[in-house]
């Protein structure tokens, strides 16, 4: 194996939450040192080790359950896992809940969340495409409010991620589409902006991801061209699934 396809392979089962691998000694380039876990950054977070055979939402949640494995249970009211059509072709991925979504315990239903809405629902329609924000699902990348809506922390996204990440693995679905910046980042790993990953395909693991705006960038009044590209970026997700 070659240093970056070890780096690949340990990037791939961190994703998945496992945090300690060992090396066994026929493997191993010396097979003298005991084999050593490779130590945990965070020993006081309790990750559980694999997304597990037949995992479901259901088992996804309970493994949440009333979550302290980061600084952002502190405040929050409700932990908004996620919602919508389980067998959907299609998943949203936001950045974390706000006020509205916290108090509720649902995803993206505040002001943001029905311009998110209007877009799904009016963007189909015209296009002829049956989808409506019923039959999507909709999730975040934390799923406890950061305080006063700031961006969450890598840690943050580095903890509760493992979760969007067995979400997505249940879900299996045939696009998702990252809403802005942080989903952009946890979903693809990179450090680019959305202005320039917009409107492209790109991939998490083997499902084809369509970068667009947030929509609470989208509200902004000034954004009236990134509110143009966006609705072109849906048509394109859509299109890819529905046609
Ligand atoms: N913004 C998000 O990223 N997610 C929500 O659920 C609401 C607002």
């Amino acid at each position: 194996m070659t240093p970056e396809s070890i780096a690949e392979w340990l990037a791939f089962y961190r994703d998945l939450g496992i945090t300690e691998v060992y090396v066994r000694p026929s493997h191993a380039a010396n097979p003298k040192p005991a084999p050593q876990p490779v130590a945990d950054p965070r020993p006081e977070v309790l990750l559980p080790s694999l997304a597990p055979e037949g995992d479901t939402l259901e088992s996804i949640r309970a493994d949440i359950g009333d979550c302290r494995r980061c600084r952002l249970c502190q405040q929050r009211t409700n932990i908004v896992f996620g919602s919508g059509e389980p067998n959907a072709k299609i998943v949203f991925v936001g950045e974390g809940p706000g006020q509205d979504e916290d108090l509720q315990g649902l995803p993206f239903i505040g002001r943001a969340g029905q311009l998110l809405t209007a877009m799904i629902d009016n963007t189909a329609r015209k296009e002829g495409i049956p989808v409506t924000r019923e039959s999507v699902y909709i999730c975040n990348v934390v799923k406890c409010r950061p305080p006063e809506n700031r961006t969450p922390q890598p840690d943050e996204m580095e903890v509760c991620g493992q979760f969007l990440f067995r979400q997505l693995a249940v879900l299996k679905p045939k696009a998702i589409c990252a809403l802005g910046s942080t989903a952009t980042k946890a979903l693809l790993g990179t450090k680019e902006g959305v202005t320039k990953l917009r409107g492209q395909w790109h991939r998490w693991r083997d499902i084809p991801v369509m970068v667009t705006y947030h929509p609470s960038f989208l509200l902004r009044a000034y954004n009236e061209s990134a509110k143009r590209e966006a609705w072109e970026d849906l048509k394109k997700l859509f299109h890819s699934v529905y046609d």
